[in-house]
Order: structure tokens, then sequence, then C-alpha cells
């Protein structure tokens, strides 16, 4: 099996069916608009994000989120990953009570159990989420900033796109930078060329959270590619939400020819059917991808980890 590295997920966009249904018997919720038997029901993106809030709503414990990244990095590790990155919005945790320390920290020891279980390393980024408006993402950044946790490493932000202007955000990523955290952010999903420049010159990110719509623009890609920006690509996530209508449509070969920087991405894989180990087969056989190019864009996402230079090398 190749090995691999993700850069890309939300935890919880990564809670199972099972586990979402057992949490909602604990907590009496109604799943039926979220899963059609035992599968996440497809959606549109505002649907998608409707049915996150309600799935993040039912984890409410520290002990919840330490056993779901303990879920996630051992599931991660049986697909040959050696590293992987979440994204963490402590937002979602306020929303139902448990303090963002309590919740990072429950985070932080499931990768350590899953770690000294299974060998994979990982790093939480703290994220904002984009339509709680530019005060709450600021909030996030301090939580991130503030925690005091070694697997703290990063700060980016999610959620809608399509909200505000990218330069609404810059203190919030000022916050994050001063702070330490290194950044990426989401941009290029719902918003075309002129977002991605925005955000690559006003929130002074290193990696963009899919950026396939680069592709519109041949200045665009000539940029990201000289000035190394990784891209954090998800294929099946793009083709569930509808941003292109098929994989023969995805611009991701198209990226790869302009000199891009990829990586391969779950984003919230039983939203979207897939798994780490089912993205990288998409590389392969719709992409055509060959071994070699699936090992780079596993070497892309090491190299471009929010992780120190140890660590970095140890994994290469
Ligand atoms: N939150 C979870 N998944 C997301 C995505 N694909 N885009 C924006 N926000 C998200
Ligand atoms: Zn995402």
């Amino acid at each position: 099996m190749i090995p691999k590295a993700e850069l890309h997920c939300h935890i919880e966009g990564a809670v199972s069916p099972t586990f979402a249904r057992e949490m909602a018997s604990r907590h009496n919720v109604d799943l039926e608009p979220v899963l059609d038997g035992d599968r996440y029901r497809r959606q549109n993106f505002i649907g998608f994000l409707a049915s996150y809030d309600i799935v993040a709503n039912l984890l409410r414990e520290r002990a919840d989120f330490e056993r779901l990244a303990y879920e996630h990095y051992s599931a991660l590790a049986g697909q040959n990953a050696l590293y992987a990155e979440i994204f963490a919005s402590p937002a979602h945790a306020e929303a139902v009570g448990l303090s963002p320390q309590d919740y990072l920290e429950g985070l932080a020891d499931g990768i350590e159990r899953a770690g000294a279980e299974h060998g994979i390393e990982g790093r939480i980024i703290v994220t904002g989420v984009r339509h709680l408006g530019p005060d709450a993402v600021s909030e996030a950044a301090k939580i991130g900033v503030e925690c005091g946790l070694d697997s703290v490493t990063g700060f980016g932000m999610a959620g809608n796109e399509m909200v505000g202007r990218p330069g609404d955000y810059a203190e919030a990523f000022d916050i994050a930078r001063d702070g330490g955290l290194r950044l990426t952010c989401h941009a290029g999903e719902w918003v075309g060329p002129d977002g991605i420049e925005e955000t690559l010159d006003l929130l002074k990110v290193e990696r963009l959270g899919h950026g396939v719509r680069a592709a519109e623009s041949d200045d665009l890609m000539r940029r990201i590619a000289e000035e190394n920006i990784v891209l954090e690509v998800c294929p099946a996530s793009n083709i569930s939400l509808g941003v292109y209508e098929s994989l023969d449509a995805h611009p991701l070969r198209k990226l790869i020819a302009a000199g891009c920087r990829i990586t391969l991405n779950s984003d919230d894989p039983p939203h979207f059917q897939t798994s780490l180990e089912n993205e990288y087969r998409i590389g392969r056989q719709s992409f055509g991808l060959s071994d070699n190019e699936l090992r780079a864009s596993t070497r892309t996402a090491i190299e471009a980890a929010f992780v120190d230079g140890d660590t970095r090398a140890r994994l290469l």
C-alpha cells in the first residue's frame, strides 16, 4: 500500500454514521435529515453545512472527541497514512457548552493514543468558521494561540466561502501568524480566482484548502507554482458537493501540468463516501496518476505539513 499523508480533513466531518447514530440515540436527536440508513445523504453545500452542524452537535464531552480522534487516526493508520492533520473548530464545541480547551485536549489525547498504538503522527489546525463572521474567526485564532498544546500547530478558516471577503478576516490570520501558527485557508472551492488572490495577498497563507478554481486563471496557476503554495485537493468532495459535475471535468491534471503542488485529501470522508485510500484510488483510476506521482503527493503533504523540521525529516 502506498504511504499516505493528509492535510485536509474536518474532524466533525469524520464522524461515522454508526458513531453518529449511537450519539443521537443517547441525546434523543433525529438524524433523518442527515442519514439515509447507514449512509450520509448527498446534499448541496448549504445542506451539507447544516448536516455537519447537526452531527457536530452530538459530541458534547471531552471523551467524545478523544474517541473521535482515536478512531479517525486508527482508520487512517490502517490505510497506511503516516501523518494527518485535522481541522478543529472550537465554535462547534462551544455551541454544546464544552470549553475549547477540553475540546482540543480531547482531540490531542485521541491522536496521541492512536499514535502510540499505530505509529501515526498527527497535528491539529484550529479553524475559524467563516460564516460566523470575523469576530468569531479572530476568537478561534486566539484559542489556537493560547491553548498551549504541542499538537496545535496551524490555523485555518472553513465554512461558507461565499460569505464576506477574505480581507475581512485579516485580523484573525494576523493573530494566528503572530502567535506562531502556520496558515491555510479554504479558498477556490466556491469562489474563483479573485477570492484566491485576495486570500494569498491579505491572509498570507502557505496552503489553500481546495484551491482548485485557480485552474480558471493561467496567471494565478503560475503564481501558485512560483510561490510554492500547496493545494489541499479533495476530489470526491468536489464531485459530491457539485463543484464539478464529474471527475472528468475536475482540473487536478491541469493544475499539476501548470506546476502547482498538489495533495490528495478526504475533507469529510463519510459524507462523501470516501476515505484517504479512496482519494488515492481516484488519483490512479480517474486522473491516471502513476505510483510515483501518488508517492510525490504524499511527499508534498509531508513537506507542507505543519510540523517541526525533525518530525518532517523522520516522516520523509
Ligand atoms: N467544512 C467542512 N467541509 C467543508 C468544505 N468542503 N468547505 C468549507 N467548509 C467546510
Ligand atoms: Zn474542507
